[in-house]
């Protein structure tokens, strides 16, 4: 079956986040969310739950369980025990929740950066401060750099939040990577919280995903992790999201954390999610290959421009571009002077950067490319 992920739909009229931040002779290449259609059966799921005409507060439907045991399964050979998930409405509040864990007001919580934004503020919004370590370059790409680690890590430290796979990046971290992180971690004591939100969403096909919790029973007690289908089958809106957490009083410490401060999650959002769990057809292998496409003509056009470069996008389908070189005051204000709506890469925690969104038809990805080639000449010449 053929799945046209080069139509454009409309998407401004429906209050899309990324298509109004910015005047309408701006594209939008930045919020992490995609232009295409979510697969026929999740919209199916959704037209038939609609038409029951009732829209109320719902417990967590076993199936929903059973189906996302099923998927962690056959995606990632993890079997778990349903005891282990918690449920909530989002990522976000999950990783923000998993802060408060971090021992006591005051303690610190390590992150690898540059990252997803809200992770910068996510110690701050449960009384812990951020201690921020820079991801290091090198032949494989971004890496976590554990000197720096050790060099930051102190005594008050108690939690280290990551990204795998890692947005802005993209690096999918290897699972000796995911061994040495969790050495680090037990070295320490230190918590792990992982946001594998991307963790379905691989290009290369020399990679795979690790969830970090499956390496190693001692690990595995240390560590929340936090997964949701909704990156993967662009079901952000409608979605919901788990962390699995095997230790029971860590779990417990978990839920007591989420005590009253989210609500349940509603009809819609479970009904997608099972239906996104159950998803086996050929929509995701498609779009795969759609993303693959786009990120290959993003990185040779990259290539092609002087002044601006980027590394090898692995998984996601996000590309963080390095504008360093242009000397630009602010890379974010001046893009979108020309027509570029991206990410700013100072809200990721790295200055000179910017965050270029490609999961888009691959007609506006081109328009998107013959404007990023006319801005960074421009740059160029007033340098
Ligand atoms: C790494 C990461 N975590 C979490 C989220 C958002 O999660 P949620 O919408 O479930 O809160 C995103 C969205 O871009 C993300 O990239």
């Amino acid at each position: 079956m053929d799945f046209d992920f080069d139509q454009r739909i409309d998407r401004r009229s429906f209050w899309s986040t990324k298509w109004t931040r910015y005047p309408p002779d701006v594209l939008p290449f930045w919020v992490a969310d995609m232009d295409f259609r979510a697969p026929e059966s999740i919209i199916d799921a959704l037209r038939e739950r609609v038409e029951h005409g009732i829209y109320g507060y719902t417990n967590t439907p076993n199936t929903v369980v059973q189906a996302c045991l099923d998927w962690l399964n056959r995606e990632f050979s993890w079997e778990i025990d349903p005891e282990w998930l918690v449920w909530l409405p989002g990522v976000v509040p999950a990783f923000n929740m998993a802060c408060r864990l971090a021992g006591s007001p005051g303690t610190e919580v390590m992150i690898p950066v540059p990252v997803y934004h809200p992770f910068l503020a996510a110690p701050r919004h449960a009384q812990r401060e951020a201690v921020f370590v820079d991801l290091k370059e090198n032949e494989r790409g971004w890496c976590m750099d554990f000197d720096a680690m050790e060099a930051a890590v102190t005594a008050r430290t108690r939690m280290c939040l990551v990204c795998n796979p890692q947005n802005p990046t993209g690096r999918v971290y290897t699972a000796q990577e995911l061994t040495q992180l969790g050495e680090f971690a037990a070295r320490h004591d230190l918590l792990i919280c992982s946001d594998e939100i991307h963790c379905a969403i691989i290009l290369d096909a020399t990679k795979s995903h690790t969830p970090i919790a499956t390496l190693d029973r001692e690990l595995a007690k240390r560590t929340i992790t936090l997964m949701a289908p909704t990156k993967t089958f662009n079901i952000p809106g409608v979605g919901c999201a788990f962390a699995i957490i095997e230790d029971t009083e860590l779990r417990d410490r978990f839920r007591t954390a989420r005590a009253g401060l989210v609500s349940g999650i509603g009809p819609l959002q479970f009904t997608a999610c099972d239906a996104a769990f159950r998803e086996q057809g050929a929509w995701l292998p498609a779009l795969l290959d759609y993303l693959r496409g786009n990120r290959d003509l993003l990185e040779r056009a990259v290539a092609g421009i002087a002044g601006i470069s980027m590394r090898h996008v692995e998984a996601t389908f996000l590309g963080w571009i390095d504008t360093r070189e242009l000397e630009l005051d602010g890379p974010g204000a001046f893009f979108e002077q020309h027509g570029l709506g991206f990410s700013n890469g100072t809200d990721f925690g790295k200055p000179g950067f910017v965050r270029f969104n490609f999961a888009c038809p691959r007609s506006l990805l081109r328009e998107g490319l013959e404007r990023l080639e006319a801005a960074v000449s421009k740059a160029r010449s007033d340098l």
